[in-house]
């Protein structure tokens, strides 16, 4: 007996894709050694790992990419930065210094712009709950404020009647059934059931307010064109009743975000570059179903409205990356190999919806294999990428993950982990750092500990 081996239990490991074979390695390694001509390693270096890299001009580009899409085709355009895809105060600046105007859905984020120095009367006010102190100073400085429900413009009436000022222009905001979008029917008046119209008829009656704007977002992510030009042949036909019937005028027509950006979204088959429309392919859409809904307006000689786009994630997206670096590997029972990166889904809160881009900084030489990234929380959801090929990884690889600028830098946690630095690589080529990496002391500087609990240990060390 004592002669006997210990039993274990006997493991299949699969042969996997990705291994030699009679082919060879057709993979092409896609890799990114630098931004905008900056080399990204020694920003590591100095700023440590992981680091988020902003592109000033990838910024830049987009917008202006985006404004000419639309000013081509249609005579009035404006866009409104929507602060909660990214409201890094840099990355703001840059969209306001490119004429846009900021599109805020809360009283911080209407603070913020504020104190960025951005003028009230640049200011689009969404949201489902604005508080009271916030939309009265809206009201006050002329911000537009779209109507999310009676509540509030019932405040907005006593807003206007404590400060004297009759006819406050405001917009309402709109839901609806496009038929490829889920209606996101919790904001906003709903056309169907007759709520906004209600909404119309109760301005119209108030001698302190006065409609002037109607606004809509269907969704995030949109691949669908035909959402959008359901969309406008809904808000225009809307307008044109509103018109009719309450003798206002709608000076702007405000359709929200929703564009894709180029990333992969988890469940689409076809890559980013085949699935996600061009600018000028929303523009076109929008602008030509815009036209022929507007044609009895021309005719009579009345204005066009503005059409006001609150584009967020396919400007900001692919202007900004995450580095971060390998700390670790190891074989999965099931025979995958894993890496465990610095940085995961608190920094990349995205990871749980799309499959972004993985790039070394340098050729890496070896197999690609079927790797699960995985980030350094002490928490099973903690993954980065499911599945990527990859090479083996040595500590300390660093790998760029793209596009990273929508939703990350608002929606990150202070988890467990410090959030790093952000540095923006300026269009001149000029590094600068937009925010600082959080240390103990930053995390601590809110809290409080009572005089009465200050010490861990008041009697001594415990065994
Ligand atoms: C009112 C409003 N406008 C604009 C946006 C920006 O959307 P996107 O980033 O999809 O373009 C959002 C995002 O949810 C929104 O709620």
């Amino acid at each position: 007996m004592g002669d006997r081996l210990p039993w274990t239990k006997p493991v299949l490991t699969p042969h996997r894709m990705g291994g030699l074979n009679k082919f060879g390695d057709l993979r092409t390694q896609v890799h990114q050694s630098d931004i905008d001509g900056v080399e990204i390693a020694p920003l590591l270096e100095q700023y440590g790992s992981p680091l988020f890299i902003v592109s000033a001009k990838t910024l830049r580009e987009n917008v202006r990419r985006l404004k000419r899409a639309f000013a081509t085709r249609w005579p009035r355009v404006r866009h409104g930065w929507s602060y909660k895809t990214n409201y890094l105060g840099a990355v703001c600046n840059v969209l306001h210094q490119e004429g846009s105007w900021a599109e805020v859905v809360s009283g911080f984020e209407y603070q913020k712009a504020r104190a960025l120095g951005v003028p009230g009367s640049r200011i689009l006010f969404n949201g489902p709950w604005k508080p009271n102190e916030v939309l009265q100073q809206a009201i006050e400085e002329g911000a537009t404020i779209h109507i999310d429900h009676l509540d509030e413009l019932y405040a907005i009436e006593n807003g206007a009647r404590k400060l004297g000022r009759e006819s406050v222009p405001v917009g309402i905001r709109l839901n609806f059934d496009t038929g490829y979008t889920d209606a996101w029917s919790r904001f906003g008046f709903n056309i169907e059931s007759g709520a906004a119209r209600d909404a119309v008829q109760r301005i119209a009656a108030s001698k302190w307010l006065k409609l002037t704007g109607l606004h809509s977002h269907i969704g995030t992510f949109v691949l669908e064109l035909r959402a959008y030009a359901a969309q406008a042949k809904i808000m225009a036909a809307f307008m044109d009743a509103t018109e009719r019937e309450t003798g206002c005028t709608i000076e702007y027509l405000d359709i929200g975000g929703g564009f894709a950006s180029r990333n992969a979204l988890q469940g689409v088959y076809l890559p980013p570059e085949q699935m996600v429309p061009s600018f000028e392919q929303y523009a076109e859409v929008i602008t030509d179903t815009l036209l022929e809904a507007t044609r009895g307006r021309v005719a009579s000689g009345k204005p066009l409205p503005v059409l006001v786009l609150e584009t967020g994630r396919a400007v900001v997206d692919d202007a900004e990356i995450l580095v971060t670096s390998v700390v670790g590997n190891k074989r999965l029972p099931d025979g995958r190999r894993a890496a465990i990166l610095d940085a995961g889904v608190n920094l990349l809160f995205t990871a749980y919806w799309y499959n972004h881009e993985v790039r070394p900084l340098r050729p890496l030489e070896g197999i690609a294999e079927e790797t699960v990234l995985y980030g350094p929380l002490c928490m099973n959801i903690d993954v980065v990428r499911a599945s990527v090929m990859l090479p083996p990884l040595n500590i300390g690889e660093p790998l760029a993950i793209r596009p990273a600028g929508a939703y990350n830098n608002t929606q990150w946690q202070q988890f467990i982990q410090y959030r790093p630095a952000i540095v923006m690589v300026t269009a001149e080529g000029r590094v600068e750092l937009i925010r600082a990496a959080e240390q103990l002391e930053t995390i601590n500087a809110l809290e409080r500990v009572p005089e009465s609990i200050s010490q861990p240990f008041p009697q001594g060390l415990p065994e």
